[in-house]
C-alpha cells in the first residue's frame, strides 16, 4: 500500500521515483527545469522525486503515495489542481485550436480583464515566463530613459542582466554584469547610494517574506521619480495572491511597470507585462519584444477563467485566512515547545516561510529532518506554505497536527545533537532563490 495523507508508520516507498532518477542521471543536467522542484531541495533517499498527478491541494507521486502539497507548482497553482472551471475552459479552447496565424480574441479579452484588476495597467503585453517579462520591462525602462543601469532587489529570472548579480554567473559577459547592481530591502540609504544619473530602473519584488517598513515602498517610488528612474514591481509572487491587484493594490503604491506570472492561470504558462501607457507604448514600434507562443490561446483561456474565479471567490482573502491560521498555529506550537530561538514562520499569510537558526548546527540539516518527517506523514513541503484556494480547513488542521507531532522530534534531536544521524538520506541544499538579504552585488563606491 502506498503511503497516504495520514500518520504513516513508514517512510514512503519511492522505488519508481528512483528508477526515473536513474534514467535521468547523465541525461538531464540538474534533473529539473525548475531548480526549486529538483532533487537538491528534497531529502534524497526519502522524498519522492517525480509527481504524477494532482487534485485540489493533494498530489500523488509516481509510486502512488499521496501528499498535501504546500508548494503548488512553486506558485502557479492558485486555485488547485484539476480545478474544473479552468480545465473546462482549456478543453473548450483546445477544440478550437491552440496557436493561430493571426491574433486571437482572447488576447484582447484577457488584457481588458488585467486592466480592470491591476492598478496602472493602462497597457498589457504577454509572454510565457517571468524572466521574459522582467527582461522586457528592463528594456522598456532603458529605452524610455536612454540610460543603461539597473538596480534590483529580489529574484527576477535566468536572463543575463539579472543572473550577473548572482554568485552562479558563469556565461554572463562582464559588460552586462557591470550595468546591474543590487540594493538592500527596507534600507532607503542602500538605494539612495546606488542610484545615479544613469539608472534606468529600479526593479524589485515589493515584498518577499519581510513586510515593507512603514512608507518604504512610497519612498522608493519618490526616490525613483526624483531621479528620473522607472520603478518596476516584479509581482510574480505577490500578483493575484496578496490581493487581486497585487502589491500595488495591497500597499497602495503605484509602480510604472509591473510584471506577473505564476498565479494568473492556475498552472498554464503565461506572463504579463503591464504599466503606464507612456512607457508601454514604446513596445508599439520602437522596442522589439515578440515571440512565437506569446499569444498561445490555451493559457489565455486559463488566465481568463482563473482571474474571474479568483475575483468571484475573493481568493486572496481566503488564502490570507488559511495562511494566518498556519502561521499563528506554527508560531504558537514553537513557543509552547521552547523552540522560538530555532524556528519560526513568517511572510504574508498566503505565502509563508519556515526559518531555522541554530548556534552550532546547520539549519539545512534541521530543515531536512523536518521535511523527512513531514513527508512520512503525507505532507510535501520544502520550507514554504504556498497556498491555493483548494487548501481546505481540514488540510490546514492536519498540517498543524503534523507539526505538533514532528516538532518534539526536532527538539529531541537538537537536545541530543544527533540531527544528521536521524536523517535517512542526504540533507537538502540551500535554496538558490534567496529568501532575504538580496544585496548580492552592491554598487562599489
Ligand atoms: C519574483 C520572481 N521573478 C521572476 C521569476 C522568473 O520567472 P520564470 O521562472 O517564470 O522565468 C520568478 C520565478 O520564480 C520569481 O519568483
Amino acid at each position: 500500500m502506498p503511503n497516504g495523507v495520514q500518520f504513516n508508520d513508514q517512510y514512503p516507498d519511492i522505488t519508481e521515483s528512483d528508477k526515473l532518477y536513474a534514467r535521468a542521471t547523465g541525461l538531464m543536467p540538474a534533473f529539473s527545469q525548475t531548480m526549486a522542484k529538483g532533487p537538491t531541495q528534497y531529502v534524497n533517499g526519502v522524498a519522492p522525486k517525480y509527481l504524477q498527478r494532482g487534485d485540489g491541494a493533494h498530489v500523488w507521486d509516481v509510486d502512488g503515495n499521496e501528499y498535501i502539497d504546500f508548494n503548488m507548482g512553486v506558485g502557479p497553482i492558485s486555485l488547485g489542481y484539476n480545478y474544473r472551471p479552468v480545465d473546462e475552459a482549456i478543453l473548450r479552447q483546445l477544440a478550437d485550436g491552440i496557436t493561430y496565424s493571426l491574433v486571437h480574441p482572447l488576447e484582447v479579452e484577457v488584457a481588458e480583464l488585467v486592466r480592470e484588476v491591476i492598478p496602472n495597467a493602462e497597457m498589457v503585453r504577454y509572454s510565457k515566463t517571468g524572466a521574459e517579462v522582467t527582461s522586457a520591462a528592463v528594456r522598456v525602462a532603458r529605452a524610455y530613459t536612454g540610460r543603461d543601469k539597473v538596480l534590483c532587489c529580489g529574484y527576477h529570472g535566468w536572463h543575463d542582466w539579472y543572473v550577473g548579480t548572482l554568485p552562479r554567473d558563469r556565461g554572463v559577459p562582464q559588460a552586462v554584469k557591470d550595468l546591474v547592481h543590487t540594493f538592500t530591502y527596507n534600507d532607503l540609504d542602500s538605494l539612495r547610494n546606488a542610484l545615479d544619473e544613469d539608472t534606468a530602473c529600479v526593479i524589485m519584488e515589493p515584498m518577499v517574506f519581510d513586510f515593507p517598513a512603514e512608507g518604504y515602498l512610497q519612498s522608493v517610488k519618490e526616490l525613483c521619480a526624483q531621479n528620473g528612474t522607472l520603478l518596476i514591481f516584479d509581482e510574480m509572487w505577490t500578483g493575484f495572491r496578496i490581493a487581486l491587484g497585487g502589491a500595488q493594490e495591497y500597499f497602495g503604491v503605484d509602480a510604472d511597470l509591473a510584471c506577473f506570472s505564476k498565479a494568473i492561470a492556475n498552472g498554464m504558462p503565461i506572463s504579463v507585462l503591464s504599466g503606464r501607457a507612456e512607457y508601454m507604448q514604446l513596445l508599439d514600434s520602437e522596442i522589439f519584444f515578440f515571440s512565437t507562443f506569446g499569444g498561445e490561446a490555451l493559457s489565455l483561456a486559463a488566465a481568463k477563467v482563473t482571474i474571474e474565479e479568483l475575483r468571484k471567490h475573493d481568493v486572496p482573502t481566503q488564502l490570507a485566512g488559511q495562511g494566518r491560521t498556519i502561521m499563528d498555529g506554527y508560531n504558537a506550537l514553537v513557543e509552547q515547545m521552547g523552540l522560538s530561538m530555532v524556528t519560526s514562520c513568517k511572510g504574508y499569510p498566503a505565502r509563508t516561510l519556515v526559518t531555522f537558526n541554530h548556534p552550532t548546527l546547520d539549519p539545512l540539516h534541521i530543515k531536512s529532518l523536518m521535511q523527512q518527517e513531514l513527508i512520512k506523514r503525507g505532507v510535501l513541503w520544502s520550507g514554504f506554505h504556498n497556498l491555493c484556494y483548494a487548501h481546505s480547513s481540514a488540510d490546514i488542521e492536519y498540517l498543524l497536527d503534523v507539526y505538533e507531532d514532528v516538532l518534539p522530534i526536532l527538539k529531541a534531536a537538537l537536545s541530543a545533537g544527533d540531527v544528521l544521524s536521524r536523517l535517512h538520506g542526504e540533507p537538502v541544499q540551500p535554496v538558490f532563490r534567496k529568501t532575504g538579504d538580496f544585496n548580492t552585488k552592491p554598487k562599489e563606491k
